[in-house]
This record gives C-alpha cells, sequence and structure tokens, in this order.
C-alpha cells in the first residue's frame, strides 16, 4: 500500500466533522522496517506483561469495571465467537495470549496506523475521533483495503512514544490495521450481530 494512497485515505478520513472543526485527530503511519521493529518490542511488552514482570496502564479506559449487562454478554459473545473460529478452547491461556498478540503485528497488514489525540482535550473530541476512524475505514473500502481499528495499542503509549513523533501530551487512542483482506482467514469469517433498530431507538410523532 503505497504512501500515497494512505494519504489519500487519512485526506478522505479528515473531511469528518468535528465540533467546531477542531480536527483533534492526529495519525503516525507506518510501513517496513519502522512497522517491524515497532510490532516486534510491542510483542516483547506484551510477554512480559503477561508474564509480569510489567504493569501496563492504559492513559483512558475503553471500558468500565465491572462491566455490566447488556454489554457484558455482547462482550463475551463476540469473543467465544471469535475463539470458537479459531478454535480456542475456553481456558487455552496461552493460545487467547498469543492470539491478543497478533494485534500488535496489525494482524500482518502493511501499514499500520497510530491514532493518537492531545491528552488535554475533552470527551467531544473523542467523539470527533470516532467519526474520523469510521471516515477512515470507508474510504479505505473505497480504495478496496480493508481496517481494523485496534484499542489494544492505547496501553503501550509510552513504548510507541519512542516510535513515533508524538508529543508529550499525545496519547495513544487506537492502531488501525490497514491492508488487503485474507478472505481465506478463518476469523474473516466472523459475522457479528447487531441489536435492530427498533431496539436501541425510539421513536415519536411519525
Ligand atoms: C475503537 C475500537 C477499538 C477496537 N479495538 C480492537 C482491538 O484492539 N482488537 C481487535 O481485534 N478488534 C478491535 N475492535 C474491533 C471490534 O471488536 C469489532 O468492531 C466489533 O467486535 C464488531 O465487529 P465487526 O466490526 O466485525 O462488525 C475495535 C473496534 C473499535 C471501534
Amino acid at each position: 500500500v503505497a504512501r500515497p494512497l494512505v494519504e489519500r485515505i487519512l485526506d478522505l478520513a479528515a473531511r469528518a466533522p468535528s465540533g467546531t472543526n477542531m480536527q483533534p485527530w492526529r495519525v503516525h503511519a507506518l510501513a517496513g522496517a519502522p512497522l517491524a521493529l515497532l510490532s516486534s518490542e510491542l510483542l516483547v511488552a506484551h510477554d512480559e506483561a503477561e508474564s509480569g514482570a510489567t504493569v501496563l496502564e492504559s492513559p483512558y479506559r475503553y471500558y468500565p469495571s465491572p462491566l455490566f449487562e447488556p454489554y457484558l454478554a455482547r462482550r463475551r459473545k463476540v469473543g467465544w465467537d471469535m475463539y470458537g473460529l479459531l478454535g480456542i478452547a475456553k481456558g487455552d491461556k496461552a493460545r487467547m495470549h498469543a492470539q491478543h498478540g497478533q494485534n500488535f503485528r496489525f494482524f500482518g497488514a502493511p501499514v499500520g496506523l497510530i491514532v493518537t489525540i492531545d491528552r488535554r482535550l475533552e470527551i467531544g473530541s473523542w467523539i470527533d475521533i470516532g467519526m474520523f476512524l469510521q471516515g477512515l475505514a470507508i474510504a479505505a473500502r473505497a480504495h478496496r483495503l480493508e481496517t481494523c481499528p485496534q484499542a489494544a495499542f492505547a496501553p503501550h503509549t509510552e513504548l510507541i512514544r519512542k516510535h513515533v513523533p508524538m508529543s508529550e501530551t499525545e496519547i495513544v487512542v487506537c492502531g488501525v490495521a490497514l491492508g488487503r483482506a485474507d478472505s481465506a482467514a478463518a476469523i474473516n469469517t466472523l459475522r457479528t450481530e447487531r441489536e435492530p433498530a427498533s431496539a436501541f431507538a425510539s421513536f415519536a410523532g411519525f
């Protein structure tokens, strides 16, 4: 995936609306050797965290703890559906750890994007980043590429800071794998469910 195409997709994604047009997104795009180096260091850090040698701390909380219904059940379902497709049994911690580690290879994608935000910004700007990420995913598909947003990178903000030109106030929101889909891969046969609009929306005056 050549740099002009990545830039084109980022330019399209940046047409996303943002509150008062603040455009709070920042992106660090990696390919080739810099991507491979970051991946290998992240995989080491991933193993160290598993063994308890280091403790990772995310710069933000994605989920509340404890999680509650109906979100807990949905989260569990997608996890077990995915591990089921991969033949990973419940409790097989070693294989679950290895599968989680695939995140740090950007699932083999040729381009890895690190999306950051200035930590001084507020929740509104995080909404804007969500708009940007959705635009990025759709713009990629318009160019026959696929994406996976990956919050898995956030707890590794400090390691990532050593690899990309992030300022002191920037924190990692997520990574995004960008590449061509491998339709033969079992994991890509996963079809996730959605609640219908009638379950999450209310209507009046129609
Ligand atoms: C902000 C964000 C972060 C995510 N982080 C990860 C991640 O770290 N690893 C991963 O494999 N998938 C990640 N996902 C993908 C979700 O798990 C996935 O979108 C969801 O299960 C629905 O599946 P679908 O997109 O295939 O419909 C993330 C999605 C979003 C929007």
